[in-house]
């Protein structure tokens, strides 16, 4: 990959080790950045935020900003199933930068962490963040959340909860929908070439693979017609 730096991190085992319930969410954070210019963003800080930044500084890398996939707690930092989950505001304390979203999760954001809108910048698909050389593209993917994005590097897709290597995100939560998680699929993520390497929000069914291989073994892309999409996930 040359200068590109990514560095995927795996919640409970590679970070937050101590944490039961971080093991068993298994979610990945994603380091990425120029490696020349010693900068990255972190993707999906939550967990165990001291523990990501010490992976970060191990590499010799700053990190100057964060990106969110969506607004879930277990991604951003925030209260579900009872927990307190650390997560941006931890970042905000120790290692401020800004956090990248897409617009329609902007809101969802901020409620979850109690992020001021200020620290928030706000993106359309399409819009090209630059960390130092490397250019990362946000893509909206809706279906997961409204304002779900997932971030394109040359060769690798960073897919939050859109999309795993054996299924994709929920659509039954609040904010989900189960259309736009098919338009997402079959029309947004489907020209994307085959070589590129989906990195996943969470180690459901594997850490990574070409969307070649996902797009013939994940059961959710297999689906042709939206009646029958419906009839699986409404
Ligand atoms: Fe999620």
């Amino acid at each position: 990959m040359g200068r590109v730096y990514l560095k995927q991190l795996l919640a409970g085992r590679d970070f937050a080790e101590s944490d039961f319930a971080a093991g068993q969410m298994m979610n990945f954070v994603y380091l990425i950045g120029d490696r020349d210019a010693g900068e990255c963003v972190v993707a999906d800080p939550a967990w165990d935020v001291d523990g990501i930044i010490a992976a970060a500084e191990a590499d010799g890398m700053k990190i100057t900003g964060a990106l969110a996939t969506h607004y879930h707690p277990d991604h951003v930092g925030g209260e579900i199933f009872g927990m307190n989950i650390q997560g941006l505001p931890r970042l905000m304390e120790i290692n401020p930068c800004k956090t990248h979203v897409h617009k329609l999760e902007a809101d969802g954001v901020r409620m979850v962490t109690g992020l001021a809108d200020s620290d928030l910048v706000k993106h359309e698909s399409g819009d090209v963040l630059k960390v130092g050389e490397v250019e990362i593209e946000m893509l909206h993917t809706p279906g997961h959340t409204p304002g779900s994005l997932c971030f394109r590097l040359k060769d690798a897709l960073i897919a939050g909860d859109t999309l795993f290597l054996q299924g994709c995100g929920r659509v039954d939560l609040p904010g989900g929908d189960p259309d736009e998680m098919y338009y997402t699929l079959t029309q947004r993520l489907s020209k994307l070439p085959g070589d590129m390497i989906l990195f996943p929000g969470h180690a459901y069914g594997g850490e990574h693979a070409a969307m070649e291989k996902v797009r013939r073994t994940n059961p959710y892309l297999q689906i042709k017609d939206i009646n029958t999409w419906r009839r699986h996930m409404g």
